[in-house]
């Protein structure tokens, strides 16, 4: 299979992300998380992007476009793919149908996950992340077993940079600017799958699985 998982800041991509990768098995390419564990590791890639990554801005589209091709182009993703927060521009979106038609393969559905603003920015604050893993948690909704620690993998678990209240608003803002007419971009292709992104984790993930499966059938 081969999916883009489409959604504001704080939609549930990335949970969403790890029960498909648990029930569907495909393999799961995060920029976000690419792009802070370079960060984290402090090379090249990483010193570039870290001012964007906390204002809450976007990296520019043709550092983001060549870093997607690179990673899609590695072996482990012949089979299949689903992208967590790429493509966000109209740019990326155009640069990423050329990429697949030059390799003649095609997207299999663009999840869209729904989920008004107010929601986001209560999701955002309460959210903790692992740094060494991606697995993410939230102080009410998912707390972690340990507090401060990853039940995943043992390693600390943290407030992402850039959630804090200022940014998560910078984000939305951008979001709905340049992220939002993909909605319509991918609706034109007859790719989108909308989901209503305020049920809760289990059920939100229900309906990817019904739309997945019915997608294997076909
Ligand atoms: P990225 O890491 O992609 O961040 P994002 O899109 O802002 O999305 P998030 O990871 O914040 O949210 P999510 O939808 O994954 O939600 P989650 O599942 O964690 O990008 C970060 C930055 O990198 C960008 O700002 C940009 O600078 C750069 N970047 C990345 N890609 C780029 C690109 N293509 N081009 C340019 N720049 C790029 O859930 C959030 C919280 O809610 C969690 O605590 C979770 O437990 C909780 N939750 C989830 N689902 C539910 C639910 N159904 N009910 C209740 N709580 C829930
Ligand atoms: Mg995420």
């Amino acid at each position: 299979m081969r999916l883009v998982l489409l959604g504001p800041p704080g939609a549930g991509k990335g949970t969403q992300a790890e029960k498909i990768v648990d029930e569907f098995g495909v393999l799961h390419v995060s920029t976000g998380d690419i792009f802070r564990k370079n960060i984290k590791e402090e090379t090249e890639l990483g010193k570039k992007v870290k001012g964007y990554l906390a204002e809450g801005k976007l990296v520019p589209d043709e550092l983001t476009i060549d870093l997607v091709w690179d990673r899609l182009d590695q072996d482990d993703c012949k089979d299949g793919f689903m992208l967590d927060g790429f493509p966000r521009t109209i740019a990326q979106a155009e640069a990423l149908t050329k990429g697949l038609e030059e390799r003649q393969i095609k997207l299999d559905s663009v999840i869209n996950i729904d989920v008004d603003s107010e929601v986001l920015v209560k999701r955002l604050a309460g959210r903790r992340v692992c740094l060494n893993c991606g697995a993410s948690y939230h102080v009410d909704n998912k707390p972690s077993k340990e507090e401060g620690i990853c039940d995943r993998c043992g390693h600390e678990i943290v407030q992402r940079e850039d959630d804090k209240e200022v940014t998560v608003k910078n984000r939305i803002d951008v979001y709905k600017k340049q992220t939002e007419p993909l909605i319509e971009y991918y609706s034109n292709l007859g790719l989108i799958f909308n989901v209503d992104g305020t049920l809760g984790p289990d059920d939100v993930f229900g309906k990817i699985k019904d739309h997945l499966t019915q997608l294997k059938r076909m």
